[in-house]
C-alpha cells in the first residue's frame, strides 16, 4: 500500500490547479529522505528537472551537493530536496502569485509529513514565501527564524552564486551556520 508521501505525489502529478501542469514535462515533486532533519526549499524546476522529473539536477544542483557535503549532509540520507512549485513556468520565468498560492499546500504537507528541525530557503522566492514578504538575501542571509518549532534560514539561490561568485564564500559561511544550529538542536548526526 502506497504511504502518505507517495499518495501526495501521485496527487500532485495529477494536479491542475494551475496552467503550469499543461506546460511542463514532468512534475518535480522532491526527492531524499523522508525523515530528514534538513529540509531544502528552491523555487522551481529549471530545464534539467523539468526533463528527469527530479528537484536540482543541473549545475546548481551539483553546487548544492557541494555546500551539502562541506557540513556533512548528503542528499538522500539527511536531506529531502523540494520546491515552492513543482512545475517549471515556461522559460524559467519567475512564479506567479496564483501559482504559489495554488502549488504551496503539496510543500505545506510534505513539511509535516517529513518534520525537518531545519528549512534551509534558496534564493528569495523560497525565503520570501516561507519566512517572510520582506526577507533581503542581502541582508537576512544565514539568519535562523523560528516558526511554528521549525527553524528557517535563508540563503543565495545556487543559481545566482553561479553568475556571482565572490558571493560563495557568503553561502559557505550560511551553511557552517546551520552545522551549528543542527548541533545546538542536537539534531546532528
Ligand atoms: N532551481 C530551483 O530553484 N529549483 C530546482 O530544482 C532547480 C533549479
Amino acid at each position: 500500500m502506497p504511504g502518505e508521501m507517495e499518495r501526495l505525489r501521485a496527487a500532485c502529478a495529477a494536479c491542475g490547479r494551475c496552467g503550469l501542469g499543461k506546460t511542463r514535462t514532468n512534475n518535480v515533486f522532491g526527492m531524499g529522505d523522508e525523515h530528514a532533519r534538513v529540509l531544502c526549499v528552491g523555487e522551481a524546476p529549471g530545464e534539467q528537472e523539468d526533463l528527469q522529473g527530479l528537484p536540482f539536477v543541473g549545475p546548481s544542483g551539483k553546487l548544492l551537493d557541494l555546500y551539502l557535503g562541506a557540513i556533512g549532509l548528503r542528499r538522500g540520507e539527511d536531506v529531502y530536496i523540494a520546491n515552492i512549485l513543482k512545475c517549471r513556468p515556461p522559460h524559467n520565468r519567475d512564479p506567479e502569485p496564483g501559482e504559489i498560492e495554488a502549488c504551496l499546500p503539496y510543500l505545506r504537507a510534505q513539511t509535516k509529513l517529513i518534520s525537518p528541525k531545519v528549512i534551509v530557503c534558496l534564493g528569495r522566492f523560497a525565503a520570501m514565501t516561507l519566512i517572510s514578504p520582506e526577507f533581503r538575501v542581502t541582508r537576512d542571509h544565514g539568519v535562523f527564524f523560528e516558526k511554528g518549532g521549525i527553524w528557517f534560514m535563508g540563503t543565495f539561490h545556487p543559481s545566482a552564486l553561479l553568475r556571482d561568485p565572490p558571493k560563495k564564500a557568503l553561502a559557505l559561511d550560511d551553511f557552517l551556520g546551520l552545522e551549528d544550529k543542527l548541533k545546538e538542536l542536537g539534531a546532528e548526526k
